[in-house]
This record gives C-alpha cells, structure tokens and sequence, in this order.
C-alpha cells in the first residue's frame, strides 16, 4: 500500500485548505470542503474493506450509494489541516442509501465529518445531475461577500448583476450567476436541501450573513470561483459609499459572452 499522505488528492486538498485559510475565508474552524473521490484513486492507498467505524449522517443520498469523500471534520481549524491531516480530515464511503458514512481513514482523534455534510452531500448530489464532472464542494466565510449581504439586496439577480458589474471576468468565471439564501440555521438539513435546491441553476450559493457555497470539477476551480465572486464582492464595498461614475453595461457583458462563449443565466441581463 501507498502512503495515503502522498496521495496527489490528499496533498491537493491539504494545499488547498491552506490556501484558504491564508485568504482569510476559514477563521476557527470556519468553512468545509468535500472532494469526491473514485474508488480506484483510493484503493491504492487503502484497504476499502476495512472500516474503522460507522458514522449515522442524519439524511438520505441515496444517488451518492457507494461514493467515496474526502471531508473536512468537525470544528477543525483550517490552520491546522497541514500539521496533521490524518486528525482534521477522513476518508468517507456513502452508504445505506446515505443514511451511513464508513470512516476508512482519518479523524484519528475520534472525530467526525464537518456538520455541514448535508449541504456537502445534497449539493453533490445536485450539481452531479447537471454535470458528471462535478467533484467538490467548498464552502468558507469571505469577508466582502458576508459583508455584502449586509448592505445589498438579497435578491439572486440583483446581487448577481452588482457581482458582475464589479469585475470584467465575473460574467465570463461565473456566467451562471450566484444564488443567494436568506439567514437560515446552519449545520442542519434543511439548509441542505435549500443550498442543495439552489445548486441546480449555479455553483455558487450565498449564505447571508453566513458565507459562500462553491462547486465545480477539482478543488482548483472551486477555489476560482470563489475567489473571483469574493474579488468583486471587494470591490463592491471599496465603491459602495461612492458616487458610481462608470460601471460595466449589459452590452460590454454580452459582448464579453459572446467573445468567451458562454451562456449568461437567463433573464439576468437587460434587454
Ligand atoms: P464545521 O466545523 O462543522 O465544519 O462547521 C464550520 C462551519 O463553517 C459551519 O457553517
Ligand atoms: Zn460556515
């Protein structure tokens, strides 16, 4: 057997949450990420027979039978997720219809996955429905997007237009928009089903006054959607007290469509 702790998705994802919390996004044990995994990156590495204990999710996937996950645990600190991986993440399969994650390795400390898994789970099971390629789900605490949520109006085509008035690439990185959910009590499983309902028509998802669901193929693009919705949300509250000389039309933006070729959410931009 392979040394797990070599795994280029281990080493990926370690890597990444750093990153994360370098960004500012995952204060404390702030935000959680999910990697969908294909058995055979993983029996290399591990003896997919051996389960070390089986932990009750609360929830139904049953899409998601079967599947392999690496996820971040439980009130874990990004900070923390290089010095000792084995402790911070676990390596889960679905099963029971999604009613049981098997531990096959980490949260050595006897810990558990994040108490987001069923926004995690749901919102794969979603985004796998528009698009097989889709793997991870992340979700973080950026300042300028959480901070936006208090000044600007919730509603998903208009947050999404400010988004994309911000940054000439917005359109093009995020063409399907980003869906935004009023304040809703976290960790539970209708905040699943709602992220998980939103998940349909983008891969990005705002919690209000909360923080931000990304999905995408790898870690990478995740982590690039994110940052670019948290770029504009920057730039947003750098110009929101301000007098708005220019800004960028719904023309320059069907040209940027057109030029980039990519399809611009239905009804978001003006006739
Ligand atoms: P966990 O520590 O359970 O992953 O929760 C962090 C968080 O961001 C909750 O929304
Ligand atoms: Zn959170």
């Amino acid at each position: 057997m392979k040394n797990i702790l070599n795994a280029p998705f281990l080493v990926e994802m370690v890597r990444t949450a750093t990153n994360m919390y370098s960004h500012g996004w995952d204060e404390r044990n702030g935000g959680n990420i999910s990697l969908l995994l294909n058995e055979a990156d993983v029996a290399g590495y591990l003896d997919v027979n051996s389960v070390i204990r089986e932990i009750p999710t609360g929830f139904d996937a049953p899409t998601l039978d079967g599947k392999y996950f690496l996820v971040t645990g439980t009130g874990k600190y990004f900070k923390n997720v290089q010095y000792d991986p084995a402790q911070n993440l676990g390596l889960i399969r679905v099963t029971n219809g999604g009613k049981t994650a098997q531990l096959l390795w980490g949260y050595s400390d006897g810990g558990k996955f994040t108490s987001e898994l069923p926004a995690h789970l749901m919102s794969h099971a979603a985004r796998l429905a528009v698009n097989l390629d889709s793997r991870v789900v992340m979700h973080c605490h950026p300042a300028n997007l959480l901070a936006m949520t208090y000044v600007h109006d919730l509603d998903t085509r208009a947050f999404t237009r400010t988004l994309w008035q911000m940054c000439t690439e917005c359109i093009v990185v995020f063409p399907d928009g980003v869906n935004v959910l009023p304040w809703m009590l976290c960790g539970t499983n209708e905040i699943g089903e709602a992220t998980a309902q939103q998940m349909h028509t983008a891969r990005l998802v705002v919690w209000a006054q909360h923080g931000i669901y990304g999905a995408g193929k790898d870690l990478d693009e995740t982590f690039g959607l994110i940052e670019t919705a948290e770029k504009a949300a920057e730039i947003y509250m750098k110009i929101a007290l301000l007098p708005r000389l220019n800004t960028i039309t719904d023309d320059q933006m069907r040209q940027l469509a057109r030029h980039f070729g990519v399809t611009p959410r239905e009804g978001f931009l003006s006739e």
